[in-house]
């Protein structure tokens, strides 16, 4: 008889975490970033590594010295390591392994350690890699997501998911690491070209369909208002999107994907396929949404 024994271990870990939706983040009475960082609980300034898509500090070339007169606004909570960081945005910051390098070494030089924070401000590809970056060093450093596009704001921003491309393959390399927080601010939206701007409002029409038809009813009805850049339109169905997908990982039972994929992930295994073989020429956005919507509609 073969001699067996066991100890079994089991433990519950409980994840929280705010997504906000504020106006001019970064200017000074705006206190919401400084009071967020004082509450975390340890004594002092804590050092904060600021990381920019460069589509985003193109369309807002005051960013940078906003981010950096806001630290110096607030010396009690937030320490600037550096000038915030420029790193190529959209698909290329998940392609490009010297982009992910760029971080690790900032956090090793500025000596960055786990009560630290990782600002990223960009759109989904940026907050996936910056994401990744950020749940590895130090197995893990707090991260603020800052999203930038539609769809990150709504989707993307809000989830637990990281990632970067690897040997072909779509989120080869990632984790399932929730933010410390997220800040959902207006005034990026306003400098997203129309297919960004629509890109996200895509995604809404798919979640509504799939799981409020209500929400489907309202985007139906502000068609033209969401197609005219329509901000407090816009604003709405961000935020019921972000809802939508935060009650979603809260009660599907399984937010890090252990087992089936989410029923909102119509589409997706095809579409990054797709994506991949158009060399990213056409965006994953486009071809989940399109999926997806074909999908939920020969179900
Ligand atoms: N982790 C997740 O759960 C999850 C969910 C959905 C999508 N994603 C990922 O998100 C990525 C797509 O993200 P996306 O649709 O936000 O696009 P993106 O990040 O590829 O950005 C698109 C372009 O917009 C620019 N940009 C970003 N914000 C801007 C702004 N405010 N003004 C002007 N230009 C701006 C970027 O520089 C880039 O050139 C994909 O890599 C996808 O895999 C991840």
């Amino acid at each position: 008889m073969i001699a067996m024994e066991m100890i079994r271990q089991h433990f519950a870990v409980n994840y929280a975490y705010s997504v906000y939706f504020t106006a001019d983040l970064f200017r000074r009475d705006n206190t919401l970033l400084s009071d967020i960082i004082r509450q975390d609980g340890q004594a002092g300034a804590k050092k904060i590594l600021a990381i920019v898509d460069d589509g985003v500090a193109a369309s807002h070339p005051e960013l940078n010295a906003a981010i950096s007169l806001y630290s110096a606004a607030y010396p009690e909570t937030l320490s600037l390591v550096c000038e915030p960081l420029i790193i190529p945005g959209g698909e290329n910051a998940k392609n490009d392994p010297s982009l992910l390098a760029r971080i690790q070494e900032a956090v090793n030089t500025f000596g960055l350690c786990r009560h630290s924070f990782i600002m990223a401000i960009g759109g989904g590809a940026l907050l996936d890699m910056v994401g990744y970056a950020a749940a590895t060093v130090h197995r893990g450093i707090r991260l603020i997501r800052v999203p930038t596009t539609v769809l990150a704001q709504n989707d993307t921003g809000v989830g637990v998911k990281n990632a970067v491309n690897a040997y072909y393959k779509k989120n080869f390399l990632g984790t399932f690491a929730p933010p410390y927080v997220v800040l959902n601010a207006s005034e990026f939206l306003r400098t997203l070209n129309q297919r960004d701007w629509l890109a996200g409002a895509a995604e809404a029409i798919k979640v509504a369909l799939v799981k409020d038809p209500e929400f489907f009813e309202f985007l139906e009805r502000s068609a033209e208002a969401i197609v005219k850049r329509d901000m407090p339109t816009m604003q709405n169905l961000i935020r019921r999107c972000a809802e939508l997908h935060l009650n979603h990982i809260a009660t599907c039972g399984e937010p890090f994907e252990r087992g089936t994929s989410r029923p909102l992930d119509f589409g997706h295994w095809a579409a990054h396929k797709l994506e991949q073989l158009s060399n990213y020429s056409v965006p994953l956005s486009i071809w989940i949404r399109v999926l997806g919507l074909y999908k939920i509609s020969f179900r």
